[in-house]
């Protein structure tokens, strides 16, 4: 495919954006994990005390992934509690919840990051960028199986 300079330019810096946005949410989403983790409490304690864990062990990995993909890029990557706040859409909740609420809160917040990850996937395609939208792609199919595990918990 051949485009202009410019194009390129133009489209890679979407593609940019996309990822700091993934970088974003993943990390919000990782401290919202981490505070259910800890505050969740009645009879279903043991298993959702672990499964947190998994999860936000399993972003905290993921984040420096697309950070130094971002770097691959020769993009410099957002980060400290304060910018990337400033940068997620993903919300927060109360530290003092009902065990059913952590997990609601959970999957509304892996929605929000998901609709965004279809949207970099949807860029880096456009962009030709094989490797960012196989990033995307990869966030995205880990994030629909743990809103599938955590609606499923809610049923
Ligand atoms: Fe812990």
């Amino acid at each position: 495919m051949s485009m202009t300079a410019t194009t390129n330019t133009d489209t890679n810096t979407q593609v940019v954006a996309a990822l700091e946005t993934l970088l974003a949410d993943s990390y919000a989403l990782m401290a919202q994990t981490h505070l259910a983790h800890w505050n969740v409490e009645g009879p279903d304690f043991f298993q959702l005390h672990v499964a947190f864990q998994g999860q936000y062990e399993e972003l905290f990995t993921a984040i420096d992934d697309i950070a130094e993909h971002l770097r691959t890029l020769e993009a410099y990557a957002p980060g400290g509690l304060n910018m990337l706040a400033g940068m997620s859409q993903v919300g927060s909740m109360e530290r003092r919840l009902p065990a059913k609420d952590y997990v609601a809160n959970l999957v509304e917040y892996h929605e929000t990051l998901i609709a965004n990850a279809k949207n970099g996937r949807t860029v880096s395609g456009e962009a030709g960028d094989t490797e960012s939208e196989d990033l995307f792609i990869e966030r995205l199919r880990i994030h629909n199986k743990t809103l599938w595990m955590l609606k499923s918990h809610l049923k």
